[in-house]
């Protein structure tokens, strides 16, 4: 019923990931920022056309069926209780960790992230005025850890105010168990420290693991948090620009909607509204597909890799639809890697070090495209190793 296995031209539509910043990008297979390379569901497009075909686009309500959708998938998808009230939203998971820096933190004030991380966790911690901490993840027989004891240390600092939690996390696809995010939140209990999780790529769990809210935890754990969710990942509609932040605590709620009316985010674009109803109401299906469709691409790149190139090695991914790959037996800086990767293999993926210093000598591989792509990709890349 669902063909993932067309290409669709993404240059002709201006996609970021399809258009090059740098000559050296030219004629390259682009796997690198976060969204897919398949159509959208058929539901949805049905519901933008239906409300793109009515010639007006002024001011949108959010509807009580935009909020019910949103409860409703959280709920049936991820067993969390959300309320009505709780939900804020925002044009984008990114401006919602400005205000969760901008409505929690003062100036000099700290905030935590574990690196290798989405880089913009830095960037809006930074650029809104608080000082980063970090709490890097420890790489363990092939699999990314917590390092708890650095953790519980760091957080003691009464200038350390916020924790930035990815789950899943991106770039290293681990799917928090529920034992570490008990750990996690019991620290962040006992240190009057505020929990923004991050929780944009929920919707893409593989084999046994389950993604859990860190919020679900209890009541304790939901007054102290801040989780951003958005359907955006989950059916690829980043460019409508969408957020659903979840949050309890009523103090804190509004201090977050202060931020928000501070830069008069207030509303959001219909095609967003429209867009989340449908997939969050009718979406299932075609999400059941794709996680599918990534299993096997995922268990391509990992024999591909382990039968033809198994210099380069591979964490288990437990959630997220990006492979995060550890070139560092080549022996290459940064910079000659990344060249290597663009001039000899024509592969553009996302570098490492872009996710932190921990994150040298690694690339993230976004596997949500036609499989023969994935493996002209690979091929390429094999290519280039034996080339050395
Ligand atoms: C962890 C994480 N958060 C947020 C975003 C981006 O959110 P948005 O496009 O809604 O601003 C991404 C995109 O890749 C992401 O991986």
């Amino acid at each position: 019923m669902y063909n993932f296995d067309g290409i669709m031209d993404r240059m002709s539509m201006d996609a970021i990931k399809a258009t090059p910043q740098h000559s050296l990008q030219q004629d390259c297979i682009p796997l690198w920022i976060a969204d897919m390379d398949f159509p959208a569901a058929k539901e949805i497009q049905d519901a933008l056309m239906q409300r793109m075909n009515i010639p007006n686009y002024g001011y949108t309500l959010c509807s009580e069926s935009y909020y019910e959708a949103v409860i409703s998938w959280m709920q049936r998808r991820h067993a969390w209780e959300v309320k009505r009230d709780w939900i804020l939203t925002t044009p984008g998971v990114i401006p919602a960790m400005a205000f969760a820096v901008q409505s929690v933190v003062k100036p000099g004030e700290k905030v935590m992230i574990q690196p290798p991380v989405y880089p913009q966790f830095a960037r809006m911690i930074q650029l809104n005025g608080a000082e980063l901490v970090t709490n890097p993840l420890k790489l363990i027989n092939g699999r990314y850890e917590i390092d708890f004891e650095d953790f519980a240390l760091k957080a003691q600092d009464p200038a350390l105010k916020l924790f930035f939690l990815c789950n899943p996390h991106n770039p290293v696809g681990r799917v928090w168990s529920r034992d570490e995010l008990q750990r996690l939140a019991d620290i962040c209990l006992e240190n009057d420290v505020i929990i923004f999780s991050d929780d944009i790529h929920h919707d893409f769990v593989y084999g046994t693991a389950q993604y859990i809210p860190i919020a679900s935890l209890s009541a304790g754990v939901s007054e102290i948090t801040i989780t951003a969710t958005a359907p955006s990942k989950t059916f690829s509609l980043a460019s409508f620009k969408m957020g659903n932040i979840i949050i309890q605590n009523e103090e804190l709620r509004k201090a977050y909607n202060v931020a928000i009316n501070r830069v008069g985010c207030t509303s959001l674009d219909v095609g967003a509204i429209k867009a989340t109803i449908a997939g969050y109401t009718h979406g299932e299906q075609w999400l059941q597909a794709v996680i599918h469709y990534l299993e096997q691409n995922n268990a391509l790149i990992d024999s591909f890799i382990a039968a033809r190139m198994p210099v380069v090695k591979t964490v288990a991914l437990e959630g997220t639809y990006l492979k995060w790959l550890d070139f560092r037996a080549l022996g290459m800086n940064n910079d000659v890697l990344e060249s290597w990767s663009l001039a000899q293999a024509k592969v553009w993926l996302s570098e490492g070090y872009t996710f932190g210093v921990e994150g040298s000598g690694f690339k993230r591989l976004n596997m949500a495209s036609s499989r023969s792509v994935v493996k002209e990709a690979l091929e390429r890349i094999e290519r280039a190793i034996h080339a050395l």
